[in-house]
């Protein structure tokens, strides 16, 4: 059968998602407005194969445990009306150690590759919701550029759609504080932080508010504000994870200390706005004419464990044996 090669980039949250309603569909408890990046995608090729016993899955050339693939694979195939088990083959290319290797860009290939290989011809909507179910934050690595993903309330109205760009040259750099696993998976703190953490609720109903603000000021060209409310959704989901029972961070010394250089640059002027997600890592959003300076202002402390990148493109097909 027909093998095909997709590739997918990640993508950070300006507006976070953090907590979902219903965990089996991947359904959140607030929208999110994200922005693809350009440096950092993964290659998936999928090829169904009737001679195969069970899927198979290998990542940057190791073969992995297919439990988590397999689920994904049965959408796929009680869609197409196939039986057929399937060769999934990933490549990840992020930056060596970067820690920032994602679940976004990962099932976001894969929904586009599978479908693909699987004789499907899905719109872009349609590949949002497939990815959701592998991964929330994949929903919106479906789009290049800026998205939003819509909540909704059931399978077919939660997708991600794009948002236009801004005039505005986004840049975003990656301050790697820590290269290592996470110390909790996203799925499992999540839960608990809507299970315990007494801070939720009033995190849901500004962070939906946010999103809205979000729109506006990216449509309004407002850089000032579009940074503002990316440092704020980020900073309130982390303390309403803190505020969980075990209490629990992120985030360690360095995160602070990247922080700290981050607000400083805000006082001298710079539009540099810090954003972390689960893990201690620091992104920071700005506009391209400002990089050298933040670069050298992050220097001292973190010299070659920076890296800059720019808005990305939509996931694409971008090889297969009959494409
Ligand atoms: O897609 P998941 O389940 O790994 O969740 C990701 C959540 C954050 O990255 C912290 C925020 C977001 O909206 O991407």
């Amino acid at each position: 059968m027909t093998a095909i090669t997709a590739r997918a980039h990640t993508n950070i949250a300006l507006i976070k998602y953090w907590g979902k309603k219903d965990p089996q569909l991947i359904l959140p408890y607030t929208d999110s407005v994200s922005l693809t990046l350009n440096d950092f995608y993964t290659d998936t090729t999928v090829e169904f194969d009737d001679a195969l016993t069970a899927d198979t899955f290998s990542l940057d050339g190791a073969a992995q445990p297919t439990k988590k693939i397999t689920p994904f694979l049965d959408l796929v195939r009680q869609r197409a009306e196939i039986t057929a088990f399937a060769h999934v083959d990933s490549v990840n290319h992020v930056p060596t150690a970067a820690g920032l290797a994602s679940s976004a860009s990962a099932y976001a290939a894969l929904a586009l590759a599978a479908s693909r290989a699987a004789g499907l011809q899905l719109n872009e909507i349609a590949l949002s919701r497939l990815a959701r179910r592998g991964s929330g934050s994949a929903t919106r690595s479906i789009y290049g550029g800026l998205s939003i993903w819509h909540r909704g309330d059931d399978d077919a109205t939660s997708f991600a759609e794009s948002l236009p760009m801004p005039d505005l040259d986004l840049a975003m750099l990656v301050v790697l504080v820590d290269a290592g696993p996470k110390p909790i998976s996203s799925r499992n703190l999540m839960a608990n932080t809507v299970a315990t953490s007494p801070y939720y609720p009033a995190w849901v109903t500004h962070n939906q508010k946010a999103a809205q603000q979000m729109v506006s000021a990216l449509s309004a060209n407002d850089f000032a504000t579009i940074g503002h409310l990316t440092e704020q959704s980020s900073m309130q989901m982390h303390a309403t994870i803190l505020a969980s029972d075990p209490a629990f961070t992120y985030w360690t010394p360095e995160t602070l200390k990247a922080w700290a250089i981050v607000k400083q640059l805000r006082a001298n002027g710079i539009p540099a706005y810090a954003t972390m997600d689960a893990g201690p890592n620091v992104k920071i959003l700005t506009l391209s004419d400002y990089v050298p300076q933040i670069l050298q202002a992050l220097q001292p402390d973190f010299a070659d464990r920076v890296l800059t990148t720019m808005p990305g493109p939509a996931a694409q097909v971008i090889g297969g044996t009959h494409v």
